[in-house]
């Protein structure tokens, strides 16, 4: 597949209105996403669980105007109209426009909404422009029914990679892939796909508690330390690093491999923040509590037989990462020791998904 095979072909059928809502999850990644070049294409594979509970719900409405030369459509986050969200999307359709040549047939109204509360630091942008790449994929499938899934899916990874690099991996479940991999058949850079081979069942059902270590506004944001990338004196042998240690993690998810996949994951979480750290300008997104958190879990590994491990992702909040058989133990020492250092004690309990559903 290429850009052009995504194409929407002239069609007749003309769609007055309608609507249609999705529910799409957030995704965290195994080995990560840092930095990027033009449209979007990352420079290097990454791979994700796909999650379950946290996740965005939109509903898109779409009624036929008068073909004119803006987007029109509004907003709405809970029922409150955002404004401030739409120069993000007026982004989005002009980027996708060429794929979707209907947008500016339509007023739309979008109406969103998060599983977990917009202040919790947690980043809505995966499972929120997902979501939307969703609903408009919808409206699509309605003038091209012959669609089959498989192409449905790939188009709305591709047009929710436009959103927001991670997005892509938040269509499908429950392990998803995302850039081109030698070793990892199908892999592409334009849109995510489900982990291809084999996957142990150690790893079925894996938990993952998020600790919400700090609920503010990020200092730096995503889009800024992707391109702080470029000239970074050790980015390429960071992008080397990332497609080694996802050949790396190939045996451990078919063995059940814990330990392996325990070495892979923590490292790359570091190894993303040491990029932050030797950007220029230099940026540091986790705070005391976060190094506080990493080091009871490595202090409890050591005392413990637990798979417990961290994994982060741009921001200060820690992702704890442990099989479903140790859950009981791990929810024991999460809230005994970690939660402290959680603010206001906040913690989210969540575990992999199998991806987006359609609800309406
Ligand atoms: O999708 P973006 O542009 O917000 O970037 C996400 C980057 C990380 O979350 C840090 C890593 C990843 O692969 O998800």
């Amino acid at each position: 597949m290429n850009e052009q095979d995504f194409i929407l072909e002239p069609y007749n059928k003309a769609i007055e209105n309608g609507s249609y809502t999705w529910q799409s999850p957030s995704n965290i990644a195994l080995v990560k996403y840092w930095g990027k070049k033009e449209s979007q294409i990352p420079e290097n594979p990454s791979i994700s669980f796909t999650l379950d509970a946290c996740k965005t719900t939109t509903t898109l409405r779409f009624k036929k105007k008068i073909k004119g030369d803006i987007f029109s459509f509004d907003i709405f986050l809970d029922g409150k109209k955002q404004d401030d969200f739409k120069p993000k999307i007026e982004t989005f359709f002009k980027r996708i426009e060429v794929y979707l040549p209907f947008l500016k047939d339509y007023h739309f109204i979008i109406e969103t909404s998060n599983s977990f509360p917009h202040s919790s630091g947690i980043a809505s942008s995966a499972s929120g422009m997902s979501a939307l790449a969703l609903c408009l994929m919808s409206i699509e499938r309605e003038s091209t029914p012959e669609m089959t899934e498989r192409y449905f899916n790939q188009k709305a990874s591709f047009l929710a990679r436009l959103g927001s690099g991670s997005a892509c991996r938040s269509i499908e479940g429950d392990l998803v892939v995302w850039g081109n991999h030698k070793e990892i058949k199908g892999s592409s850079d334009l849109f995510g796909i489900k982990y291809p081979y084999k996957v142990h069942k150690n790893f079925k059902n894996y938990q993952d508690t998020i600790l919400l270590v700090d609920k503010g506004e990020k200092q730096v944001s995503s889009t800024v330390g992707h391109n702080l990338m470029h000239n970074h004196p050790f980015a390429q042998e960071r992008f080397k690093q990332a497609n080694n240690n996802l050949s790396k993690l190939i045996d451990p998810l078919k063995a059940g491999d814990l330990k392996a996949f325990i070495e892979i994951v923590e490292s790359e979480a570091l190894s993303l923040h040491a990029m932050m750290m030797t950007s220029l300008p230099y940026f540091i997104l986790m705070k005391p509590n976060t190094l506080e958190i990493i080091n009871k879990i490595w202090n409890f590994r050591q005392q413990t037989a637990s798979n417990v491990c961290f994994t982060l992702d741009a921001g200060a909040n820690v992702h704890v990462l442990y099989p479903e058989q140790e859950a009981e133990q791990a929810m024991k020492f999460i809230q005994n020791e970690l939660v402290a250092h959680c603010q206001n004690g906040y913690y989210i309990c969540d575990r992999i998904g199998f991806g987006a559903k359609q609800t309406q």
